[in-house]
């Protein structure tokens, strides 16, 4: 899964078809291990968005450069195994090829 932040935050609201009005992206099944990734993931939008898909038990890998967002927004999540940080700027086509490698 390639996620930006608003991506993840338009899933949020996601239409439940199983009477519940709203389906609450707690609620989203992806198989077992997906890894995503979340692009701008040191922002204050991503940072939340990463912590959101590890608390549902999925693998995250952050791409960011930092130009705007906080290496504590990255560090806060770095002791989780299933939390991976890449350095870089998305408008670099190596950077972005090196971010989407196993990304499901
Ligand atoms: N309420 C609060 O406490 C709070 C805190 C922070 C921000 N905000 C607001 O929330 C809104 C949304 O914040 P946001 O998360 O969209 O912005 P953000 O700046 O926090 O996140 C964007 C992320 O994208 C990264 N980025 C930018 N260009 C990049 C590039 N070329 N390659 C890789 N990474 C890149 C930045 O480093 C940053 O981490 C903003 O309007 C902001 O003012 C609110």
């Amino acid at each position: 899964m390639i996620s930006t932040a608003n991506v993840g935050i338009a899933v949020a609201f996601w239409k439940c078809n199983n009477n519940c009005k709203y389906m609450a992206y707690k609620h989203l099944k992806f198989p077992q291990g997906s890894l995503f990734l979340v692009t701008g993931g040191a922002g204050f939008i991503g940072s939340n968005l990463c912590e959101a898909i590890l608390n549902l038990g999925y693998k995250v890998r952050c791409l960011d450069d930092l130009s705007t967002g906080k290496q504590a927004n990255v560090d806060m999540l770095l002791s989780n195994p299933d939390y991976e940080f890449i350095y870089g700027d998305i408008k670099n086509l190596d950077s972005c090829m090196v971010a989407c490698k196993g990304v499901d």
